[in-house]
């Protein structure tokens, strides 16, 4: 339902000595994910996730290659318009927005004003209070909330792609299980095709399949087991003091 074909992004990179030279942070992805399917993206920091999930959301512009969308080429269209066509992405560092409440966010999503419907959907992420609907999506919600208010509005479009950019950061650890339980039920109930960005065992776990990225290029695709020793070998750079010895990390260039 969603074929990336060949995409790459690329920005100049600012260090070159002539200030024209390209660093491709993404380096040519082709893959097929298919209706109804769960997948998780993982791979080290850096390695071109969140970027990944902007060119197929349409934040950001491709460099080249095509992105198809329901067999439709969607390469060029706005954020809007991919947002029409049923995708949705819930942002890894979500805005916050000043003179905007919670009621208001859920109830654009949602297409709902009914209290106690808005209720139901903030529920659902483990926050059950009517007072909750009238704080304003800025300092005035903790930065685990505002996933939590990141990852209901995402829910309430209902959308054929839903893309969840790291979910879990910042979530209370109890938190965790449940919200891979929910993104799982939406995927089963309504064959939602499933996109988590994700560190997390419990989404890889979850997954139907892992995507593992790495300098902007698919490494891996599979199950966990297949996974899990290319990311214990991925580790480039320990923590320097809990090294073997003692002995500080070398710095690379
Ligand atoms: N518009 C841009 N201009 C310059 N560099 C960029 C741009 N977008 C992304 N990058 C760089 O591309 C690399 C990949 O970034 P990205 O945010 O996709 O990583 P990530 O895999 O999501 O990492 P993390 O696990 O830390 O969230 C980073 O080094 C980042 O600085
Ligand atoms: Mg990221």
């Amino acid at each position: 339902m969603l074929e990336l074909k060949d995409v790459k992004f690329s920005v100049t990179d600012a260090e070159a000595p002539d200030g024209k030279a390209m660093r491709m942070i993404i380096d040519g992805i082709s893959f097929n994910f298919e209706r109804g399917k769960f997948y998780a993206i993982t791979g080290p920091n850096g390695s071109g996730k969140t970027t990944l999930a902007r060119l197929i959301m349409g934040i950001n512009p491709t460099t080249s290659g095509s992105i198809f969308f329901e067999k439709k080429n969607i390469t060029t269209l706005s954020i809007t318009d991919r947002a029409r066509a049923g995708i949705a992405y819930a942002f890894q560092h979500p805005a916050r927005f000043k003179g905007i409440t919670c009621r208001d966010l859920l109830s654009i999503a949602s297409g709902k004003t009914d209290e106690d419907e808005l209720v139901e959907i903030i529920k659902r992420v483990g926050i059950c209070s009517y007072d909750f609907l009238d704080k304003h999506v800025n300092s005035e919600l903790s930065g685990g909330e505002i996933k939590k208010i990141e990852l209901a509005t995402t829910i309430a479009r209902n959308p054929k792609l839903a893309i969840y950019d790291e979910p879990d950061t910042g979530i209370d650890l109890w938190t965790i299980e449940p919200m891979v339980y929910l993104l799982k039920k939406e995927q089963e109930k309504y064959n939602t095709t499933t996109i988590v960005v994700s560190h997390n065992r419990t989404f890889l776990e979850a997954a139907d399949s892992i995507l593992l990225i790495r300098d902007g290029r698919i490494a891996y695709t599979g199950d966990m087991k297949g996974v899990e020793p290319i990311l214990m070998d991925l580790s480039l750079c320990p923590f320097g003091e809990f090294l073997e010895g003692g002995k500080n990390a070398e710095c690379f260039r």
